[in-house]
């Protein structure tokens, strides 16, 4: 996969010593990568998504965060079923999940 359809950055609260320290960490971010990834399995989709995890976007207070490439859509607030939502309406529907928009 050298250009994959949907490319999904999952802030983790990385930093750059190695740990991860933050709020989206706090708030089960890593959780949230997990199950990005397991969905995307679940859906067959590896081949058009890649996950990638990462470190502060700058707006901890609606954490977790992930942004969506191509289109550079920004959703907060993650949960399981939001990132369910995303997969549902995005990924595999094409449109925004507006509800999880930032
Ligand atoms: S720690 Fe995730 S946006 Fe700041």
């Amino acid at each position: 996969m050298v250009s994959p359809k949907y490319h999904i950055f999952i802030c983790t609260s990385c930093r750059t010593n190695g740990t991860q320290k933050g709020f989206c960490h706090q708030k089960d971010s890593v959780k949230i990568v997990e199950k990005f990834m397991q969905e995307i399995e679940d859906r067959d989709l590896t081949a058009d998504c890649m996950v990638t995890n990462t470190g502060c976007f700058g707006i901890c207070s609606r954490g977790p965060v992930a942004v969506v490439y191509p289109e550079g859509i920004w959703y907060g607030g993650l949960t399981a079923d939001a990132v369910e939502e995303i997969m549902d309406q995005h990924i595999e529907g094409g449109k925004i999940a507006a509800k999880y928009q930032i």
